[in-house]
């Protein structure tokens, strides 16, 4: 290859890093895709989750590990424990609904990475407000959420 050719090459190829950074790095945190992230008014959620329906299944899959209640506000999981939580769903940065990550046993928001322990504690940002915890009874095989 000539002299002439790599520096057309390279000097092509800081072109695409450079504008791909300036067009992508830049817009993840500048220009962020918040989700609905609905938040239920406080002292109105009450609802039961019956953990053997094949609705709810999803809570007991080792690969998902939660559903949503209360029009998606409010997220139940099972934790590494084997006990069960309910957060509030929407993401205390921008609202964007989180998942649980039975994996790390803790809360992720994909809008911008924040993180929550299964306690609503905000383990890394954004995000510095916990999560909301709901008042969780479990009777048998249902689970009552309120708060
Ligand atoms: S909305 Fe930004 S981290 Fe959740």
């Amino acid at each position: 290859m000539k002299r002439n050719e790599f520096l057309q090459l390279f000097g092509f190829g800081a072109t695409l890093l450079v504008s791909g950074c300036l067009g992508s790095c830049g817009s993840k945190t500048d220009n962020p895709q918040p989700g609905p992230g609905p938040t239920p008014t406080p002292g109105t959620v009450d609802f039961t989750i019956d953990v053997t329906a094949p609705a709810n299944a999803r809570l007991n899959d080792p690969a998902f590990g939660y559903v949503y209640g209360a029009d998606n506000g409010v997220i139940v999981a099972k934790t590494a424990t084997g006990s069960y939580v309910a957060l509030a769903a929407a993401c205390t940065h921008q609202g964007t609904t989180v998942s649980f990550q039975p994996a790390v046993n803790n809360f992720f928001c994909p809008n911008h990475g924040s993180r929550f322990s299964t306690s609503g504690t905000a383990l890394n940002g954004p995000a510095s407000t916990p999560l909301k915890v709901y008042t969780l009874v479990q009777t048998g095989n249902m689970l009552r959420i309120t708060g």
